[in-house]
């Protein structure tokens, strides 16, 4: 039997109907996404800070490459080295990884990375440091770093103040690595609902990345930025005098649990699914866990608010209430609560416009997990 490898893009399907395709297929309205990304550039064009969009969310070179030529951005950031070398695969050349890099093996491809491109990862402690700088200075390359700095979130990250001036110091002391700034991403304020809280906490806690940004250089190492942010705080984090970077995600794909907090951009991504089964006013569709995660929250059905997802889904199966009356062989998007966990799910996404399919596009960053 000929089995086609997971990556292989068929083309034949472009100028079809979605509703022709074969499903579960991850859907992606080309046109809302491309509203979604002029509109983010247009916020940051002539201002000082600049974006650095997070691969993390669509992990498609294709968007990444989008973004750039949107204007407004200084590079890419990312999660993994393995997206980092997608990246560079795509040509694109200034990658921030914001992230710890730990293992014997990874700093091996990180060495082999930062000798194509420029390449910036995320540090918390001086072994990390001093294992990236014998390995950059073995391969004779240089390796910008970024001290995470942890405002709030309590995920990594040192503590602000004299804990990152002294990292930032010892990275100045050791070979093969250049101090290029600070990591400070407020996470832990990103998902809160009120937007005049979430700013307000917001400013209180990026303000001990700043001030610890003027300590360093009050001592006299220049801090070159300081990168954070995301999509539901580039408009107050993109603003505060003293942040160089927004590392903004989930902007161009949405999801439904994203727009309530930032509803300027519109949900561009969605599952195709079908109905296999109509049984006792059940309609069994075929995508489950393994086709839209559901951490956040299950799916919601596009079109059709009043349908509930009961909250049993399995691996392979959603069963829905049959209120709409659907028939085996109809189709339904869902609209996943993660846009970024459901594309890692794909190889593919599917752009369409007015109902066809325009383009294929492969998601070379799935399942790049290291
Ligand atoms: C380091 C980092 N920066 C920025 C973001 C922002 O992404 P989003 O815009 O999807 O919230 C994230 C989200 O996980 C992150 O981990």
């Amino acid at each position: 039997m000929n089995i086609p490898p997971a990556t292989q893009i068929n083309r034949d399907v472009i100028g079809s109907p979605i509703e022709d395709l074969d499903t579960p297929a991850l859907l992606l309205d080309g046109p809302a996404s491309a509203r979604n990304i002029s509109r983010m550039a247009e916020f940051f064009r002539n201002r000082k800070s600049q974006l650095r969009p997070h691969f993390k969310n669509h992990k498609c070179t294709i968007i990444a490459r989008r973004q750039l030529a949107a204007g407004s951005a200084v590079g890419i950031t990312c999660a993994k080295l393995g997206e980092a070398e997608v990246l560079a695969d795509a040509g694109i050349d200034d990658v921030l990884i914001a992230n710890q890099l730990v293992g014997r093996r990874k700093l091996a491809r990180l060495v082999e990375l930062a000798g194509k491109i420029n390449l910036k990862v995320a540090v918390d402690d001086i072994r990390q440091i001093t294992a990236i700088s014998e390995a950059a200075s073995a391969a004779g390359v240089t390796v910008g770093i970024l001290v995470e700095v942890d405002i709030g979130m309590n995920r990594c990250g040192v503590e602000p103040g004299e804990p990152a001036f002294q990292l930032a110091g010892e990275i100045r002391k050791l070979p093969g690595l250049r101090f290029d700034g600070i990591q400070a991403y407020e996470g832990h304020v990103v998902y809160n609902d009120d937007p005049v809280e979430r700013a307000e906490l917001l400013r209180k806690d990026m303000q001990q990345a700043i001030d610890t940004r003027r300590l360093i250089e009050d001592r006299g190492i220049p801090v070159g930025v300081i990168s954070g942010g995301s999509s539901s705080t580039y408009n107050v984090t993109g603003l505060l005098e003293g942040v160089d970077e927004i590392q903004a995600g989930t902007y161009p794909t949405m999801d439904w649990c994203y727009a309530r907090l930032a509803p300027e951009f519109e949900i561009a991504l969605s599952v195709l699914a079908r109905v296999i089964s109509t049984q006792a006013g059940r309609a069994v569709l075929d995508v489950g866990l393994k086709g839209a995660t559901a951490e956040f929250g299950l799916p919601r059905i596009k079109g059709h608010p009043e349908v509930e997802l009961p909250t049993f889904t399995s691996e392979e199966h959603c069963i829905a209430p049959n209120g709409p009356g659907w028939r085996v062989g109809d189709t339904a998007e869902l609209l996943p609560s993660h846009a970024c966990t459901t594309c890692n799910l794909y190889r593919r996404m599917y752009v369409h416009e007015e109902g066809r399919v325009v383009d294929v596009w492969p998601i070379e960053g799935s399942g790049r997990l290291a």
